[in-house]
């Protein structure tokens, strides 16, 4: 069969690793792709969101599936856009409906979601802009430091966690007065949850499911979790503390009650569902949740699924996923990011990359990526996810941070202590 990944990270590069793999594949199309995926199919220049585009090219290639690598086309409705065309219906879209994906596309949806189906989640209330007193009044009832959350898509960064009440009002008025534009016209504002995190994928057709390898990944900068936020900096799986008495509390009280919560409120929902945990005292409570792979996650899942991942994903398609086996390497896998000097705030771009060939026993996954006259040069903040196994955390680590050394960019930059708060 033929495929189209959409997408253009790390995350993509992974996907489109796994999926080549598999033996139903022909073509792999990746759009718009970027230097590490051109290795693997053919990069299509065509925009995430430009869904007639997608369609003109799906009909005139004859795709057989389309994998939604980003939240984006998702929340903008490319499930239903191909499903209610009669000219594509019947190319299936791997990924939530737009009333699925706004799970992510609104955290006071999402909110809603877990109370309505008794989901482990963070105490809450949502408030606009002409209900500030009552916001005030709600933030003076929890204790510090306060969790503010735009209620839309904010590039990862729409959540403000500050210890001071006054700032805390400060910045709710100033995000309901448009400091991330629409998407904090309805401001979440949440208690403050104390425990360690981890990313649970589960993979479902709307009815059955299967859950994938649990990860961890490093959101900050800087070493020890410190400095500003980013995308990811590198991820760890399996992970220690998730194990089997935990990911039994994750699969009875968070996975079954969501795929049920889904079908109650007749919401379609065919593709990844990425649960961001949190574990406090012993149990998992969900901090959020998004409607794709995570990102860099998948640099290091991905490696850990040994069944034909094509294969889990016709599974899905038509509704069948409990006739597919999902079998999983016992080893480790771990991600480290090479990102551009200055990330996440302004860095530069359309440096070369050298070294890629000289890089053993890993794999260079690209993230920011692109091809110029037959070079590969930096494209984005992330620009090298290098991916390894290792029979134990260590080993994988200590095989990713000596290929981390052999690939060079100008300011380039990764923290040397992924995994550093993992048994
Ligand atoms: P989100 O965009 O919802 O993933 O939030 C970004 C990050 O903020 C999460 O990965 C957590 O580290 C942190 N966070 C979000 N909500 C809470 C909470 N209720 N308590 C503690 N930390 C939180
Ligand atoms: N690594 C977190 C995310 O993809 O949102």
């Amino acid at each position: 069969m033929d495929i189209l990944l959409l997408g253009s990270g790390g995350r993509e590069n992974a996907l489109a690793w796994k999926i080549k793999q598999s033996l139903k594949v022909n073509n792999l199309y990746i759009a718009p792709g970027n230097a590490g995926t051109h290795s693997l199919g053919k990069n299509i220049d065509i925009s995430i969101s430009d869904f007639p585009a997608i369609k003109q090219f799906v009909q005139a290639n004859n795709i057989h599936m389309v994998v939604v690598g980003p939240e984006e086309p998702l929340v903008k409705g490319i499930y239903d856009f191909f499903i209610n065309d009669p000219e594509v219906k019947n190319i299936p879209v791997i990924g939530p409906s737009k009333e699925g994906a706004k799970l992510e596309g609104s955290k006071d949806f999402a909110k809603q979601f877990m109370i309505r189906h008794n989901i482990p989640t963070a105490r809450y209330k949502s408030f606009t802009i002409d209900q500030l007193e009552e916001a005030y009044n709600f933030l003076g009832e929890l204790e510090a430091p306060y969790v503010l959350k735009a209620d839309g898509l904010a590039a990862g960064k729409g959540v403000l966690i500050i210890h001071d009440i006054e700032e805390a009002k400060h910045e709710l008025k100033e995000m309901l007065s448009g400091m991330f534009g629409d998407a904090s016209k309805t401001v979440v504002i949440e208690e403050f949850l104390s425990g360690i995190e981890c990313s649970v994928f589960v993979l479902t057709d709307g009815t059955s499911y299967k859950i994938l390898p649990v990860a961890k990944d490093y959101k900050r900068i800087g070493e020890g979790d410190t400095g500003l936020n980013t995308g990811g900096m590198g991820a760890v799986s399996p992970v220690s503390f998730a194990d089997d008495v935990f990911m039994q509390k994750v699969e009875q009280r968070i996975v079954v009650p969501t795929i049920e919560g889904l079908k109650k409120d007749n919401i379609t929902y065919k593709g990844f569902i990425f649960l961001g945990l949190i574990k406090v005292k012993d149990e998992p409570i969900v901090i959020e949740y998004n409607v794709r792979m995570g990102d860099p996650e998948t640099e290091a899942v991905m490696l850990r699924i040994k069944s034909d991942f094509v294969s889990l994903l016709e599974g899905v398609a038509t509704e069948s996923l409990d006739k597919e086996e999902l079998t999983i390497d016992t080893r480790y896998a771990v991600t480290v990011m090479l990102v551009s000097g200055g990330y996440p705030r302004d860095y530069e771009k359309n440096k070369e990359i050298t070294g890629l060939d000289t890089v053993k026993d890993s794999i260079p996954f690209h993230a920011g990526t692109k091809l110029a006259n037959g070079n590969v040069l930096t494209n984005g903040g992330r620009v090298i996810a290098i991916s390894s196994y290792g029979n134990t955390k260590e080993e994988a680590l200590k095989t990713s941070f000596s290929n981390a050394e052999k690939v060079s960019f100008d300011k380039k930059y990764y923290r040397k202590d992924i995994g550093f708060d993992l048994e």
